[in-house]
């Protein structure tokens, strides 16, 4: 049975870009391959959390991954910090990332602009952490957003590199992977790029927030003055919406929208009205679940146990055989 990875960096509140990039197709998933699902909370380092609030990042990942569906019995669940075989290889696999190569990561360069007075070395060796998530299971799929293809394309340097210095095929390759079809990129609200949480508030929509906040950010969402002729093309913002409303509405409803777009009669209020009915139908039933959960500390310490203990099993395994293909003898 092929093995799949992904995880997501605990930095909050799981939005609709993270459920319909990763999180929908980890629950399909994990039926039909041996799944590894985490909580990257090393990766959350790099953006220099405090003490005060790391737990409870992590907690909320890990309560949302369960409302969402992620089933503990199914696939492994775990925090990618109780794993230290990880961090091991980590640095192993630092020793042959190269400057150069991480400079030129985009989302290294984005992270440098946004931030320019944290630029540590965690952060440039993002992908090197990211690579060595996915290759100590021998993942070869993995569940991610479209935004994550280039670190994908660099853990398959990463292993690939490995395997030539070591001239072994150790480490399979490893490949983005959507169940329904494409890579999805879920834009946020505020008419430019995608969602995310440091794209400034009101431009995400999380699974744990009230109808009423849902149907407030979604009735702010940025539009233009409409379309001047018709079968126009649609400005960013307003493809934005109608790209949101493919993953959470009919195609009735899209179609709807879509002709009245084409046709010059469309009113933005009407759809963004609809926009928000649809997101709060397809995100009730994971926020009722959620609040249960978070409640229930006995069942969340069970599964990141459970989570642990598989995930190390794998984990070690793997670490015991790159210690002897490198070259590390015990006397
Ligand atoms: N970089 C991913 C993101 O920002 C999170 C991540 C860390 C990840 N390690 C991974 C995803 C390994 C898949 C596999 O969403």
């Amino acid at each position: 049975m092929e093995t799949v990875v992904s995880g997501i960096r605990s930095t909050g509140n799981l939005h609709l870009g993270n459920y319909y990039g990763a999180i929908q197709n980890f629950v399909k998933m994990q039926y039909e391959y041996n799944c590894f699902f985490f909580i990257a909370d090393l990766h959350s380092l790099t953006t220099h959390p405090t003490p005060e609030n790391l737990h409870g990042n992590v907690k909320q990942v890990l309560v949302e991954y369960l409302a969402a569906g992620i089933d503990p019995e199914k696939a492994t669940i775990y925090i990618q910090s109780d794993v230290p075989e990880i961090s091991e290889l980590y640095l192993y696999l630092n020793m042959n990332a190269y400057l150069g190569e991480l400079e030129r990561s985009t989302s290294f360069k984005d992270k440098v602009r946004a931030n320019p007075e944290n630029v540590n070395a965690g952060l440039l060796t993002y992908p090197v952490l990211m690579a060595a998530d996915i290759i100590i299971h021998k993942a070869t799929k993995v569940p991610v957003g479209k935004d994550q293809e280039q670190h994908l394309e660099m853990a398959r340097t990463f292993a690939n590199r490995f395997n030539r210095l070591y001239k072994n095929e150790y480490f399979p390759e490893a490949f983005a992977f959507n169940f329904s079809a494409n890579l999805v990129k879920i834009p946020g609200l505020d008419g430019k790029g995608k969602m995310g949480k440091s794209e400034g508030e009101g431009n995400a929509v999380y699974l744990s927030d009230s109808p009423e906040a849902i149907r407030k950010k979604v009735m702010r969402a940025v539009t233009d003055g409409g379309p001047t002729s018709e079968n126009q093309e649609k400005p960013v913002e307003i493809q934005n919406l109608f790209d949101i409303m493919k993953v959470v509405s009919s195609t009735e409803t899209l179609k709807h929208f879509d002709n009245l777009y084409n046709n010059c009669q469309i009113r933005y209020g009407d759809l963004k009205k609809q926009l928000a009915e649809d997101i709060i139908i397809a995100t009730t039933p994971i926020r009722e679940r959620i609040n249960d959960i978070a409640n229930d500390v006995d069942y969340l310490r069970k599964v990141a146990g459970l989570g642990a203990e598989k995930a190390r099993e794998s984990a070690g395994k793997t670490i015991r055989e790159v210690r002897e293909i490198i070259g590390f003898r015990r006397f």
